[in-house]
């Protein structure tokens, strides 16, 4: 009686194409949404709203660039996700900035109690400029399944200056165009802010991202600048939808990209990547009292073997898992440049030791592991 139930109901499965049952997670392996294909949202942001967790990522084809826009999916056990299609699509119209072809990534999505409405951050790269463009963009939405309006795309911090920048090095410099990439003479004017000074009057630089709420509210976009080797964290406006004129430089000269944000107790910590394009390197974490610093060094979070390479994976988002306490996971994409929509999603627990996120490699685990963590 019991194989036959079972039969029925691995039949029932492979004819509705419906998979919901997980009840684990397999870093790495296809992950079949309740219809039976593997997800697609690379590059990942998640929010959860009333027992519900909403995964926004990256479309992807067989090449990164966008031809379909951000897709969402939603789940309310983490296993278990449900395609609830696109929520923010390309434009066919070849004059839009976030037209076929252009470049979406690291889609982020926030709610803003006061004007109620969701608001999606994610880098912009402009049709056919590769990665030259290096612009934030910015979508609204009553309805955390979307549909986000576009509103617009920009590089953020024109004409104004880092919060902890001296002012000696807030004059433009026409040595500074000479310098040589590489050289010691170049590191050191970047970690003096050549770049800053140099996209001063058109803004500054803007790739990898994310966004993090706090708990009191205000919101920050963190990016990779500077030609990718320095971290800008920016405050938002009060709605999300605009950058205030508060940013500080993080880890000058740095080369830190793919940042992810979480806070546990008093303290914030940063996951981030170095920079290889869509090879893996090892990850680095960083702690602060405070979102615009100063973020201190602690290394790299991957413990075990395969950990300089962050088990393959570049990080992506942290998510605090809901209603259980200092339970966190490391989010990852383990890009496949060769076919993109084949990238895998590298999901780990993360403890803190000693004052260090640390996440190991696991075949196989379960939201159960965090009960076993120590108090
Ligand atoms: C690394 C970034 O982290 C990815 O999001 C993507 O921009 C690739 N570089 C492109 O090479």
């Amino acid at each position: 009686m019991r194989f036959l139930l079972i039969l029925s109901l691995i039949i029932t499965q492979s004819c509705t194409g419906q998979n919901l049952n997980n009840s684990s997670f397999t870093p790495g392996d296809i992950w079949k949404d309740a219809d039976g294909n593997h997800i697609n949202a690379h590059g990942g942001g998640f929010y959860y709203e009333d027992g519900t967790y909403f995964w926004y990522g990256e479309h992807k084809n067989q090449n990164s660039l966008a031809q379909v826009g951000v897709r969402v999916y939603s789940s309310d056990d983490l296993y278990n996700w449900k395609n609830e299609g696109v929520a923010l699509s390309v434009s066919t119209d070849p004059n839009s900035e976030i037209t076929t072809g252009s470049v979406i990534e690291r889609p982020k999505v926030i709610y803003n109690k006061k004007t109620d409405k969701y608001v999606m951050w994610f880098h912009l790269e402009l049709k056919g400029q590769g990665y030259a463009a290096a612009r934030t963009g910015v979508a609204i939405s009553d309805n955390p399944l979307g549909p986000f309006k576009y509103i617009k795309s920009f590089r953020p911090n024109t004409k104004i200056w880092p919060k902890n920048i001296d002012d000696s090095e807030k004059v433009y410099n026409e040595e500074d165009e000479k310098l040589e990439w590489w050289t010691p003479e170049w590191k050191e004017s970047l970690i003096d802010g050549l770049y800053v000074r140099r996209d001063f009057e058109e803004g500054q630089m803007s790739r990898d991202m994310t966004v993090y709420v706090d708990d009191d509210g205000k919101a920050y976009h963190v990016h990779s600048s500077e030609e990718n080797q320095t971290l800008h964290i920016s405050l938002l406006t009060d709605d999300y939808l605009d950058f205030t004129d508060t940013y500080v430089r993080v880890q000058e000269g740095g080369q830190n990209e793919a940042p992810a944000v979480f806070k546990s107790g008093n303290t914030y910590y940063m996951i981030t990547s170095g920079l290889t394009g869509w090879d893996p390197n090892p990850a680095r974490s960083f702690k602060s009292k405070s979102m615009l610093g100063p973020w201190e060094k602690l290394g790299n979070p991957a413990v075990g073997e395969e950990a300089e390479l962050t088990f393959r994976s570049q990080s992506t988002f942290v998510l605090p898992v809901a209603g259980k306490k200092d339970a966190y996971i490391y989010m990852g994409d383990r890009w496949n440049p060769k076919n993109h929509r084949d990238g895998r999603y590298i999901w780990l627990p993360i403890s803190i030791t000693n004052g260090k996120p640390e996440f190991k490699w696991h075949d196989e685990w379960d939201l159960s592991f965090f009960d076993t963590l120590a108090p």
